[in-house]
């Protein structure tokens, strides 16, 4: 077979060069050429290997009418949280991403799986290139997977996985990490965006030609992911984040693209010394323990997936210099300023010479909206140094003009707030119940100055 030889193209017009250039000659795009792979001749994909054979039949067409939907056989993991994510289980051929900071328990809790599927009879496949094959061996011992038959590779070169995947057949093999692997067919180092892309490429077709479902470890680099999972998100069928504080004992894992399921479903799990344990009844975790009720705090009802979540918001606001700061973590920055600009307008109330910080409790993310009401009430508590009641929560969309929108399945939200006893509820008008929630009083509202009005009578 003729040597491939190494190509840059742009990231942005698909145009070629035969060595890395700073702007691309064809679109004059700055910095979009990464290196690739040519074509070794005429008709000859480098994806047309042996191991791509299922791929190469030409298939027949039909109107989709005559294509029989066959259910999509999933294989439970054996831990509920991480099957809850994956919409029910493994699937036969499928790809999934799972990124997240180094630390927050990857390893750990794809060992775990892999150790139940092998138990539920299953051949599986950890080909680990961070770790040497003792080193995993250790973490399986920590974890009380003694006798553990696990299959274990430890090897980074991407045409020797492809073989042993081939050879093996294993039903599901984890592959830790994607930036470790690299292929021979090109010179740029592992972890580079050209290599992250070509390993991920052969890797799931592989999956699909094969029937081997794989799933790619990622680590999100600082860098704003560059060269980490985010280059990948397109290319396979699910993704999955982990969130939450390395330093917390809670770890979220999110679907935040899934061709087999729901996403924004998430699956809990807490950190413990024997790894990483299912958390069936998650909704009070976000929670900090106060005894008094303190300014700058509130609770609000996340509903990301099909369980709600009570979270609680916390937010900061302290005399700022010329140019004050606003920070936000685990709630959009862009979406801070913006409710800080409905607040000074339509409740007169006046942020711009404080720094304001709001955070999300526990390391959670959350990127719906039903936040703002809370993030609001919050900022003007922490301003007037004023707590909000004992069991008070509150959620719902803030627009521009001032007025709160409902949020989705409400009712929801306002049982699960009065099942953990919280007793005093400000919700937008149209998610406020037609019957009495026992326990629970509400305040329904249609307008951020009511909001703000309901909370100062309360004082
Ligand atoms: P790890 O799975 O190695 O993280 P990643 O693969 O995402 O980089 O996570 C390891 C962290 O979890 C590490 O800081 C140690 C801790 N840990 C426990 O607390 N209990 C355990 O049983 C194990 C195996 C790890
Ligand atoms: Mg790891």
């Amino acid at each position: 077979m003729a040597k491939d030889k190494t190509l840059f193209t742009c990231t942005e017009c698909g145009g070629t060069s035969p060595r890395w250039l700073g702007k691309c000659p064809s679109c004059n795009a700055w910095n979009t050429l990464i290196e690739s792979v040519a074509e070794a001749g005429p008709g000859k994909n480098r994806y047309s290997g042996a191991q791509f054979a299922g791929l190469a039949q030409a298939q027949a067409v039909m109107p989709l009418a005559a294509i029989e939907a066959t259910d999509i056989a999933r294989t439970p993991s054996g831990i509920d949280e991480l099957d809850r994510v994956l919409g029910g289980g493994i699937v036969e051929g499928g790809v999934v991403l799972i990124g997240g900071d180094p630390g927050i328990g990857k390893s750990t809790l794809l060992l775990q799986a892999l150790d139940a599927l092998q138990r539920a009879g299953l051949p599986t496949l950890y080909v680990t290139g961070e770790e040497s094959g003792a080193q995993v061996a250790l973490r399986s011992r920590r974890l009380g997977l003694d006798h553990s038959q696990v299959n274990v590779l430890a090897e980074i070169q991407l045409e020797k996985i492809l073989a042993t995947i081939e050879s093996m057949q294993p039903a599901v093999a984890v592959i830790d990490s994607i930036q470790t692997v690299y292929s021979d067919q090109l010179t740029s180092a592992p972890g580079s965006v050209a290599q992250v892309r070509e390993c991920a490429a052969h890797l799931t077709r592989c999956a699909k030609a094969s029937g081997v479902a794989i799933v790619l470890v990622g680590h999100v680099t600082k860098e704003g992911a560059l060269a980490g999972p985010r280059v990948l998100e397109h290319m396979v069928d699910t993704v999955l984040y982990f969130e939450g504080d390395t330093h917390s004992q809670f770890r979220l894992v999110r679907a935040i693209k899934n061709r087999f399921g729901a996403v924004n479903e998430i699956g809990v799990f807490a950190m413990t010394e024997k790894g990483l344990k299912g958390v069936s009844n998650p909704s009070a975790i976000f929670l900090s323990q106060h005894s008094e009720p303190v300014p700058g705090s509130c609770v609000m009802v996340t509903l990301e997936g099909t369980r709600p979540l009570l979270v609680e918001i916390q937010a900061l606001v302290d005399s700022g210099g010329p140019s004050p700061r606003r920070l936000s973590v685990g709630l959009d920055k862009d979406r801070l300023a913006m409710l800080l600009a409905v607040l000074h307008r339509h409740a007169g109330v006046a942020c711009m010479d404080q720094d304001v910080f709001v955070n999300a409790v526990g390391g959670v993310r959350i990127s719906e909206p039903a936040a703002d009401l809370a993030v609001m009430l919050a900022i003007t508590s922490s301003l007037r140094g004023k707590a909000l009641p004992q069991g008070f929560i509150a959620f719902g969309e803030v627009g521009l003009a001032g007025e709160v929108r409902p949020a989705p399945r409400g009712q929801e939200r306002l049982r699960e707030a009065a099942k953990l006893g919280f007793s005093v509820a400000v919700v937008p008008k149209a998610n406020a119940p037609k019957k009495p929630i026992e326990g629970l009083t509400i305040h329904a509202v249609e307008r951020v100055e009511e909001a703000m009005n309901v909370v100062r009578g309360m004082g």
